[in-house]
């Protein structure tokens, strides 16, 4: 036995390896010393002897990368038991692990986006339960708060009213003795038909898959004070069914003609429709896309939207098999409250971004004007959890709105970003005479905007790189032989963390006299949306400074540049 007496830890060691700390407290955290790739450790946390959770923790053993808080706050002057087994006296986290009322960690850390919604810190997976009530937008995000990389699913949550300042609030709902808490929606209960409003605020009703050794199944829960806390439902799980491994990420909304709610699950390699008029009992109506699109994964996160007469199915697939590997593509169809018909053919195949980093894509419920706006997770599963940031891993992508077109007789989901990106814009950068000059700087800190159009002439190959005096640097091409436009990230800064990384990403140009690009940069990621939104490429960069100059480029003939402003944001 030893004893960490400065914090009034006891710490206990067996023969067997097995370690548990014990104390009373009347600080604030327990701060755990983690070692990012260390072992996973499940971790035991009792309270007067009685288990309240389990977590998987990567307890420092051999070095501290970075710290996480557990928060006692709940717990003050009880006694607190904490058991792991796998950890023995050697391990440094026994040495450092401390109680403290603070915890204080380097949030500017060098890749942390500036106008990129990201978690505090700890890792961060899929966009929530979007919702929007009472002026605020809701976003609820896949968290661990344990670690930076993927663990102990729970729900963390923040709240905007423009869609680009976000505030932190505490984690909504943690994992339970159903399971850890997976992707899922969340709707405004207008009509209070689940029975749970207790107040003059509309109940929000939350719905999640809940993961546990193999099984997944749905469960709801629900807040009457706008979000702040929430209670799960006594009946949980409300959707469950045997023999299927994936059953996952219900989006739920309300379809009026039928007085009903519709969930959309994904379920392996299709997805599934039910509906519900309490939102507690669940009947099937039926599944589509067995044999429509992109197979070479699972199929997640789906969600069903109406655009007029048309209904717009989006689906996440990971593991495509080219170079994208986590990507969402939509079908463009009808619904008439039973089954989902598409339009498309069985074989077509469309993608709402071509980058590598935008992923489990889907929308605001009850946003104001029926606006589709969106949400991805701007990272991709071949590497999320080994990106070079520290206290935090992933940001996600700007709030988009979609629009469904149609171009050459066929229809097209654009994507582009929400109107209130705009208001962050300070001074455009003075860019002198474009039409002599092919380099021009940006600001240097890495947060900028830029807006081009540009008239290829009698060029077919041209682009610009975006650089820095590490000659790093990010291609932005045309290829107009090809139809393609690609953005090319293989020289971009740090990319051996993962072999995957090292990529060109490549969507396709629909023929036009000039061709406007709109490209955010924010320290470890660019956005680019082509013409509007008829394309867009999203992916993270890791430059080891920030890109300073925008460098014209031609490899064939000249080309005309008709418009080039850079903003900083703010
Ligand atoms: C998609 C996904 C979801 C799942 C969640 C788990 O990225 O795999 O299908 O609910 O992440 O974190």
């Amino acid at each position: 036995m030893s004893c960490n007496t400065m914090q009034d830890i006891s710490i206990q060691t067996n023969e067997n390896g097995n370690t548990s700390l014990q104390f009373k407290t009347s600080q604030r955290y327990l701060l755990l010393p983690i070692e990012d790739t260390g072992d996973e450790l499940q971790t035991e946390l009792f309270v007067d002897d009685k288990l309240v959770n389990s977590y998987v923790i990567r307890l420092a053993k051999n070095k501290i990368d970075y710290w996480v808080p557990l928060d006692l706050s709940q717990w003050q002057g009880k006694a607190i038991k904490i058991e792991i087994p796998g950890l023995n006296e050697s391990a440094v986290c026994l040495k450092e692990i401390k109680l403290s009322n603070n915890f204080d960690f380097d949030f500017d850390e060098k890749y942390r986006p500036a106008y990129h919604f990201t978690p505090p810190y700890g890792w961060m997976n899929d966009p929530n339960g979007m919702v929007y009530y009472g002026g605020e937008y809701h976003l609820f995000y896949q968290y661990n708060p344990y670690g930076t990389r993927w663990q102990n699913m729970s729900w963390g949550h923040a709240v905007s009213t423009d869609l680009t300042h976000w505030q932190h609030l505490p984690v909504a709902l943690y994992p339970d003795s159903l399971g850890t808490i997976f992707s899922g929606s969340a709707v405004v209960d207008e009509t209070n038909s689940a029975g749970f409003q207790t107040g003059g605020e509309k109940t929000l009703l939350a719905f999640y898959t809940q993961a546990e050794r193999g099984g997944q199944w749905q469960s709801l829960a629900y807040s009457n004070d706008k979000g702040r806390t929430w209670t799960k439902y006594a009946g949980n799980p409300v959707l469950k069914k045997a023999n299927t491994p994936d059953f996952r990420d219900p989006k739920v909304f309300w379809y009026a003609p039928a007085n009903k709610w519709i969930m959309v699950l994904a379920v392996g390699n299709h997805a599934e429709i039910y509906s519900s008029a309490n939102a507690k009992e669940w009947t099937f109506e039926s599944g589509f896309g067995a044999n429509y699109g992109s197979h070479d994964g699972v199929w997640e996160c789906p969600d069903l939207l109406q655009f007029g007469e048309k209904w717009v199915l989006l689906i996440s697939n990971d593991r495509v098999a080219n170079v994208r590997h986590s990507a969402t593509q939509y079908f463009v169809g009808s619904f008439d409250g039973h089954t989902f018909t598409c339009d498309f053919s069985p074989t077509e195949q469309h993608w709402l971004d071509y980058g590598k980093d935008h992923y489990a894509t889907v929308s605001w419920a009850n946003a104001p004007d029926d606006r589709k706006i969106v949400l991805a997770w701007m990272s991709n599963w071949q590497y999320a959890n080994d990106v070079p940031t520290k206290n935090f891993r992933s940001a996600m992508a700007l709030p988009r709105y979609l629009t469904l077109a149609q171009e050459n007789g066929k229809y097209l989901v654009k994507s582009y970003p929400v109107e209130e990106i705009q208001a962050r814009r300070g001074k455009a950068g003075n860019v002198p005479d474009f039409n002599t000059n092919r380099i021009f700087d940006v600001p240097t800190n890495g947060i900028f905007e830029i807006l081009l159009e540009i008239e290829a002439q009698a060029a077919q190959q041209f682009g610009f790189n975006l650089k820095n005096s590490k000659n790093e640097s990010v291609e932005f091409a045309f290829d107009l032989q090809k139809n393609e436009f690609s953005v090319d990230r293989a020289k971009s800064g740090i990319v051996n963390f993962n072999a995957t990384f090292a990529t060109k990403s490549v969507a396709p140009v629909l023929a036009k006299p000039a061709h406007t690009l709109r490209v955010f940069v924010d320290k470890s990621s660019v956005e680019a949306f082509l013409d509007g939104g008829e394309a867009a490429i999203t992916n993270l960069v890791f430059p080891n400074e920030p890109y300073k100059q925008i460098e014209f480029f031609t490899k064939d003939n000249q080309f005309k540049i008709n418009d080039l402003k850079i903003f900083k944001i703010e």
